[in-house]
């Protein structure tokens, strides 16, 4: 059994298929889902990710089932562990949406224990957004071609997509560019962890980062949970929001990209988001393409 928490559960090769399946026609996909069901467990907000995850879900033949965290009470009415172990009697497949990533690992843990359960997915976790980085790398091909040697920039707080983004870039073969104020950036031991996977430079000027890049990332500088801290983010920040003049800095060409929600003027000025550079439809668009390649490629492993 496959489960999907991070980026780097996957291989190249591994990426490069789930990719090839996001844009097989989801005819030949085999609805792996057909008669089961699929529990969305949302303990944080979502657009993209419940409509693009549901949708997959019927794509692939089975009944999506939404449920907001505290209905379920991760740790607070039952243990995580119950909680995956009945789900895992209704469902063909798990995911979630948490604070705490050690709840997708638990429940993954606990499907393993007997062998008798279902895969679990990350919908987004404190540590990482693999759904969405499936998505970005789908996009940068469809915009670029081939990636390899090809330059991803993220510009901003090095968070949950950011370390998704970084890890699926490198493993398929991108330099990658990070430009975080102190404080919010990757530790030595994050750069060294991906430094196995390829080039990784991290700075804090987005001058650097950002120059000669083939695509430039941003995220929102407050995320989910953080709001209470909005105000000292924001001045933290100062000076990274993505604009005309740092695009400029970018290769001829260079694309823009957001996962969305954004916050036109602070980490991305409304005429770069809203401007000819940008692909952030495309990318939130690709999120379910990614999110059905993704599951079919990991009941694909449960099936055979
Ligand atoms: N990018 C993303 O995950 O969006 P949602 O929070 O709306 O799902
Ligand atoms: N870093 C953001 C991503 C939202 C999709 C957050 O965790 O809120």
């Amino acid at each position: 059994m496959r489960h999907l928490l991070d980026v780097t559960d996957f291989s190249a090769d591994e990426i490069r298929e789930i990719l090839r399946l996001a844009e097989e026609p989801i005819a030949s996909l085999g609805r792996p889902l057909e008669g089961q069901g699929a529990s969305l467990i949302f303990e944080k907000p979502s657009n993209r990710t419940r409509h693009s995850m549901e949708m997959a879900v019927v794509q692939l033949g089975g009944h999506p089932v939404y449920t907001r965290g505290e209905e379920v009470g991760f740790d607070t009415r039952e243990p995580v562990e119950d909680i995956a172990r009945i789900m895992a009697g209704y469902h063909g497949v798990i995911a979630a949406r948490v604070f705490e990533h050690s709840t997708v690992t638990r429940s993954a843990a606990a499907m393993d224990a007997d062998g008798t359960g279902v895969p679990i997915v990350n919908m987004l976790s404190d540590k990482s957004h693999p759904l969405q980085a499936f998505a970005d790398a789908l996009t940068m091909r469809q915009q670029m071609g081939e990636l390899a040697g090809k330059t991803v920039a993220y510009v901003g707080d090095y968070a949950n997509v950011a370390r998704s983004l970084a890890e699926i870039s490198l493993l398929l073969g991108m330099r990658v560019r990070l430009a975080c104020p102190d404080g919010f950036d990757a530790s030595t031991a994050e750069i060294e962890r991906l430094s196995q996977f390829g080039d990784i430079a991290q700075s804090t000027r987005p001058g650097d980062a950002v120059k000669g890049a083939d695509v430039v990332h941003t995220d929102t500088w407050v995320s989910m949970g953080q709001e209470a801290d909005k105000e000292s983010r924001r001045r933290a920040f100062e000076g990274y929001t993505v604009d005309e003049t740092m695009m400029s800095d970018a290769a001829d060409g260079a694309i823009f990209m957001h996962c969305l929600p954004a916050y036109r003027g602070f980490e991305v000025s409304a005429e770069v988001i809203d401007g000819p550079r940008s692909a952030v439809l495309a990318q939130g668009h690709n999120r379910l393409h990614a999110a059905r390649g993704a599951m079919a490629f990991i009941l694909q492993e449960v099936t055979s």
